[in-house]
């Protein structure tokens, strides 16, 4: 058995985790060979693989990235794409593909398994935005980089009397907002699933510095004040329609000073979110999904992603895995408004 295996889409920490339980369990435990496809999808539709052995996955567990590299390249979106796949696979004898990615990364495996190539997913995102898994790795790793931000930004913020605003990624789930804020004490915090006020946000600060202490909001790129919009970096799109979203961090730091008259600075957190070694957590859980997947390549259940439930790891249908995004519901952000202020 040979088998290919990429990473697409946004790198994310834990990514070389997967790929050493997959080679370590599909070398020792069934003896069969692996090909790395570089760059996502560009490198089933190109050709552009390696090897894929023991001695290329010693070392790799703690290390961020991807060795794979990755792409948001799109096969459906390009003319004879799935053919190609075709043709590339069978020129190099691979028999399955473990495709490790997000909602579109899955969403074209998704879409070459019903084509009929065999493929079994494995959920990443640091946005922890997949539906049909209650965690992704990559997750952990991400809260804890902003959550170490927040804290280092308290005693900024303190000694200046300034507002800082934090923004962090997630496009359209608040996720990382939300935990970090939690975690790092914030006095605001802004996801994408509620608009907010811009003069609740000005309450919020002016009480906070009320009681002698500096403000910090934690904004997530895709939140949106009342009526407003998106704020986008560029109105380019990738190949799966997604444009760049950035800058409500600055925004809103200026909309803060020209309100209260105070100081208001904004950090945009950006990749170094997604950079470096992951977690104890997100390598445990980024090997156990490694490990589920060979055994789901062996039973030949092609179509489904490993996740997890609980604490146990699972199979579910891809369709399923890429069917709807899971948002911050409201009873969790409002469980977080009790410390805002
Ligand atoms: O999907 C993960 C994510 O980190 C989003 O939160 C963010 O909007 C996006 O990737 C940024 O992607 P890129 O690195 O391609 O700019």
């Amino acid at each position: 058995m040979r088998v290919g295996v990429l990473t697409g889409g946004g790198d994310c920490p834990g990514l070389n985790a997967v790929i050493r339980a997959v080679v370590r369990k599909g070398v020792e435990v069934h003896g069969w060979e692996f090909v790395g496809f570089r760059n996502g999808w560009q490198g089933p539709l190109t050709g552009d693989s390696r090897p894929l052995g023991l001695a290329d996955v010693e070392d790799i567990l703690t290390r961020g990235g991807t060795i794979l590299r990755s792409s948001r390249t799109n096969p459906y979106k390009v003319d004879g794409g799935v053919d190609q796949i075709r043709k590339v696979l069978a020129d190099q004898e691979v028999d399955a593909l473990i495709a490790i990615g997000g909602e579109d990364t899955l969403g074209v495996a998704k879409r070459l398994t019903d084509d009929g190539i065999g493929v079994v997913g494995v959920p990443k995102t640091i946005d922890n935005d997949l539906g049909a898994t209650d965690y992704t790795f990559g997750f952990d790793t991400a809260v804890s980089i902003a959550t170490e931000a927040i804290d280092r930004l308290h005693t900024t913020a303190e000694s200046h009397h300034r507002a800082l605003v934090i923004e962090v990624m997630g496009r359209h789930a608040g996720w990382i907002a939300l935990h970090s804020g939690l975690a790092g004490g914030a006095s605001v915090i802004l996801v994408p699933e509620r608009q907010f006020s811009v003069d609740q946000v000005v309450q919020w600060v002016e009480q906070r510095f009320e009681k002698e202490y500096a403000p910090i909001i934690v904004v997530a790129e895709g939140a949106l004040p009342e009526g407003g919009e998106e704020k986008l970096l560029t109105g380019e799109k990738d190949a799966f329609g997604h444009v760049r979203l950035g800058g409500i961090g600055n925004w809103l730091a200026d909309e803060i000073s020209e309100r209260t008259g105070k100081e208001s600075r904004a950090v945009v957190l950006g990749h170094v979110q997604r950079g470096g070694t992951p977690t104890a957590y997100d390598r445990v859980l980024a090997t156990r999904f490694g490990l589920q997947a060979v055994d789901a390549v062996a039973d030949g259940d092609f179509g489904v992603m490993v996740a997890l439930k609980g604490t146990d790891i699972v199979r579910v249908k891809l369709s399923e895995a890429t069917a709807e995004l899971k948002t911050v519901p409201l009873e969790r952000y409002q469980e977080a408004e009790v410390f805002f202020g």
